[in-house]
């Protein structure tokens, strides 16, 4: 039988198929088969004899210092990437087209400059428009080698010199392409063979190498999810459109934490960092209104305030919707139904719109109880106290489960003006401990039940099964 000389890579999830379809089966993503040639990898194992030279294997213990890390001095971006970028290493950026990944490398590569031979290759902009940027952003002066080229074969060739740059800037990987391989460039093999060829070549010559991927709308780097298993650090730039806050997360590191974020600002001079991003998230905050409550949340190390926004309404439609911004709609529905289960609210045949402010996107199961909090405040129209911060998980069986780095979240949360906290109950060995009484009231919460009280307006109607009793307020239990 003849072999195939072609077959069909899924330009979404990477997997291959011998046949066109409507359909990728592997993703469920459409229309995103396209035909590339095969290339013969057919493995031939190591034949007789073997011939391969004895590795010398070493202890895992030496003296190889590590490399100084290249620093930026832009210390939400040094924050994400884990301290700095370590030399020889690969770092993929990804994020939404225009939400700012050309923007935020260019002005890295401008801090970079300073003190490093530093390397910017745009693939997608003319070398006029990158210097008009630069010129916006104010760092045309600064020592960056331009080049605007999308040949991968030229690039290492300028990157395999010896005075080439200590650190490239690849804008990005899906416009290079290797003349070698017959499919477009931005196709899944041209980006891993190009990917591929740029990783050797920085690994060799210990160059820090970033590279711009355009993610697709689900989330994941256009493509090749293969290129994430390849570079040794992710970062997603993140933000809600319209919004001038951007985040860029850290989903992979191997020299680093992970969950770490650098928050940024959009402004018309470029990103500016937001040193204190609670402040910022809860800027514009009304205090007294129904169906907001604000989280203290964990972002990596670092603590993060954010206010969600819960608007819960008679429904016109059969079925009710659900909408969620900035948060997981399994995670809202799960809230629900433990409000219904165990709690007798009812809010089935609402309308639910769930809304993290600023632009966030939180991940964090600890947000559960400040959800919950927005949801019944919304439903009761009883304020949530503004002086208040909220977090706990939520078992399935409506008990309130303790999260971590609590005195962290507190801390922030006193810094920021708060004066108390509805929260799980801490272990005893933590509340003994001394000196460690938090700065602001507490209110514990074991069970999600005893948070339906405390929103017991005398306009809402009470909560089946369970009479409210008129002592226990926001008020009197702390
Ligand atoms: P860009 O960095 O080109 O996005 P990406 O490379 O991720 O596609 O950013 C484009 C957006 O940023 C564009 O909508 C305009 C905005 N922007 C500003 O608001 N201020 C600025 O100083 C710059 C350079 C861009
Ligand atoms: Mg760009």
């Amino acid at each position: 039988m003849a072999r195939p000389t072609s077959r069909f890579v899924c330009q979404a999830c990477g997997a291959s198929v011998p046949k066109w379809g409507g359909k990728c089966d592997a993703c469920g993503e459409w229309n995103t088969l396209v035909e590339e040639a095969v290339v013969e990898t057919a493995p031939r194992g190591l034949g007789r004899g073997g011939g391969g030279r004895r590795l010398d294997f070493c202890g895992l213990q030496g003296s190889s210092a590590p490399p100084p890390r290249r620093v930026t001095g832009i210390a939400e971006f040094d924050r994400a990437c884990g301290g700095g970028l370590v030399p020889g290493s690969a770092v993929l950026v990804g994020g939404d087209p225009g939400i700012g990944k050309s923007t935020l490398l260019l002005q890295a590569a401008g801090r970079l400059a300073q003190d490093h031979r530093c390397a910017y290759v745009s693939g997608e902009e003319a070398v006029d428009q990158v210097r008009l940027r630069a010129a916006r952003l104010g760092i045309a002066t600064a020592p960056v080698q331009l080049a605007a080229a999308t040949s991968v074969r030229d690039i290492a060739a300028a990157l395999d010199a010896a005075d080439g740059p200590e650190v490239v800037v690849i804008d990005s990987i899906q416009t290079m392409y290797l003349d070698t391989l017959d499919s477009a460039p931005g196709t899944v093999a041209q980006v891993r063979a190009s990917a591929q060829e740029l990783i050797r070549l920085a690994k060799r010559r210990g160059v820090t190498l970033l590279l711009v991927g355009h993610v697709t709308k689900e989330g994941a780097i256009a493509g090749p999810r293969v290129l994430e298993h390849m570079v040794d650090t992710v970062l997603y730039f993140e933000g809600e459109r319209g919004h001038q806050f951007r985040i860029l997360r850290a989903v992979k590191n191997r020299f680093g934490p992970t969950d770490e974020i650098g928050v940024f600002e959009m402004t018309d001079r470029g990103l500016d960092e937001v040193p204190n991003p609670s402040a910022l998230f809860l800027a514009g905050r009304r205090g007294d209104v129904s169906g907001a409550a604000v989280f203290a949340g964990l972002e990596g190390t670092r603590p993060v305030l954010v206010e969600i926004q819960a608007l819960v309404a008679p429904s016109p439609l059969g079925t009710p919707r659900r909408a969620v911004v900035g948060w997981d709609g399994g995670r809202l529905a799960m809230v629900l139904a433990v409000l219904e289960a165990r709690c007798g609210v009812t809010i089935g045949p609402n309308d639910v719109y769930l809304n993290v402010a600023g632009g966030l996107r939180i991940a964090e199961p600890a947000a559960d109880l400040a959800v919950a909090a927005a949801l019944l405040s919304s439903l009761t129209g009883e304020p949530v106290p503004a002086d208040a911060v909220v977090f706990g998980e939520i078992g399935l069986s409506g008990e309130i489960r303790a999260v971590s780095q609590t005195e962290l979240r507190l801390k922030e949360a006193a810094k920021l003006g708060f004066e108390r906290a509805l929260m799980p109950p801490r272990s005893g060995r933590r509340r003994s401990g001394a000196g460690s009484e938090p700065p602001l009231k507490v209110t514990e919460l074991g069970q999600l039940d005893e948070l339906v009280p405390l929103f017991d307006s005398s306009g809402a109607r009470p909560p089946r099964g369970r009479p409210a009793d008129p002592t226990r307020t926001l008020e009197t239990v702390s």
